[in-house]
C-alpha cells in the first residue's frame, strides 16, 4: 500500500505490474481489497492501480458530501501523480458511478471502460431518503448495523449458502469503513446526476458486467448501458449478486482479461 497526498487528502492505493494501465474503483462501502483477485491476475500483463476512494479504506474522510465528481477528480489527481495519462477505467457499483463521472469530466483520459454491477440512472426520491437514513444510522450506530442491513441484498442467495468466506470478506470490508466516510459517500451518491443521456457520448470500448441476481443494480440497468453505449458488450454472471467479482472471480477475470486482450494497443 502507498499513500499520496492529492487534493488535500491522504489517498491510499495499491499498485502492481506494468503495461497498459488499468485503474479499478471499488463500490460502497468497500475498499481497494475488493479487487484482490483481479490485481493478482492483471498484474502479469498490466499496470494496475486500485485506490481507496475518499472516506473508504485507508484514505482520509473529507468534509461534505463525497460526490462522484469529487471522487473522480481525486482519481484524476492520483493518476497525474503516477504519470498515468489514459488508463482503462473500471468501477463496480459506486465505482461505476465514479467511472462515468470521470468519463464526463475527462473523456480523453479514458482508454476503455469496465462498468460492473452499476447503473447510469440517478436515485429516485425514495432512494435519496433511504440514503440519508442510512447515513444517519451509520453515524449513530456504526458500520455493524450497515453490514447487517446490506449483506442480504449485496450477495446472491447461492453465495450466502455456499460461500461463507465471500460473505465474511464483504462484511469485513464494510466494517473497515469509517461511518463518516460512509455517510459522506451516501450523501454524494444521492446527489449524483442521471447519466443515461450521457452514455451515447462514450466512444471507447466498454465492457458491462452484472450478476444475474444483482438486486441493487439489476441486469435491466446493465441492459440500458449496453444499449446506449455504442459497441459495448454485456456479460451476465449466472447466480452472482451485486459483488460479482468477489462472487465469481474466475468468470469475472476471464471476461475482463479477454476484453483487455482485444483492445487496440
Ligand atoms: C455499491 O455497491 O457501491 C452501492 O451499493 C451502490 C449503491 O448503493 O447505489
Amino acid at each position: 500500500m502507498t499513500v499520496r497526498r492529492v487534493r488535500g487528502i491522504e489517498m491510499a492505493y495499491e499498485e502492481a505490474g506494468s503495461g497498459v494501465p488499468v485503474v479499478l474503483l471499488h463500490g460502497f462501502p468497500f475498499n481497494r481489497s475488493l479487487w484482490r483477485e483481479q490485481i493478482e491476475v492483471l498484474k502479469d500483463t498490466h499496470r494496475v492501480v486500485a485506490p481507496d476512494l475518499r472516506g473508504h479504506g485507508e484514505t482520509e474522510v473529507a468534509t461534505g458530501p463525497a460526490t462522484m465528481e469529487e471522487m473522480a477528480r481525486d482519481v484524476a489527481a492520483l493518476l497525474d501523480e503516477l504519470r498515468i495519462e489514459r488508463p482503462v477505467v473500471g468501477g463496480l457499483s459506486m465505482g461505476g458511478y465514479v467511472a462515468l463521472a470521470f468519463h464526463r469530466l475527462f473523456p480523453r483520459r479514458v482508454r476503455a471502460l469496465l462498468l460492473a454491477d452499476t447503473r447510469a440512472q440517478a436515485d429516485t426520491e425514495e432512494g435519496k431518503r433511504a440514503r440519508e437514513e442510512t447515513a444517519q444510522r451509520a453515524l449513530a450506530e456504526g458500520m455493524t448495523a450497515i453490514a447487517d442491513a446490506m449483506l442480504p441484498k449485496l450477495l446472491a442467495h447461492t453465495t450466502h449458502m455456499k460461500h461463507p468466506e465471500a460473505v465474511e470478506r464483504v462484511r469485513e470490508m464494510i466494517l473497515a469503513t469509517k461511518p463518516e466516510g460512509a455517510a459522506a459517500a451516501l450523501r454524494g451518491m444521492a446527489e449524483r446526476r442521471d447519466q443515461t443521456n450521457y452514455l451515447a457520448n462514450i466512444l471507447q470500448p466498454t465492457l458491462v458486467v452484472v450478476g444475474s441476481e444483482d438486486q441493487l443494480t439489476p441486469p435491466a440497468d446493465s441492459e440500458v448501458m449496453r444499449r446506449e453505449i455504442r459497441g459495448s458488450r454485456l456479460e451476465v454472471f449466472e447466480g452472482a449478486g451485486h459483488v460479482s467479482n468477489v462472487e465469481r472471480p474466475a468468470e469475472f477475470n476471464a471476461a475482463l482479461t479477454k476484453f483487455l486482450r482485444d483492445l487496440q494497443p
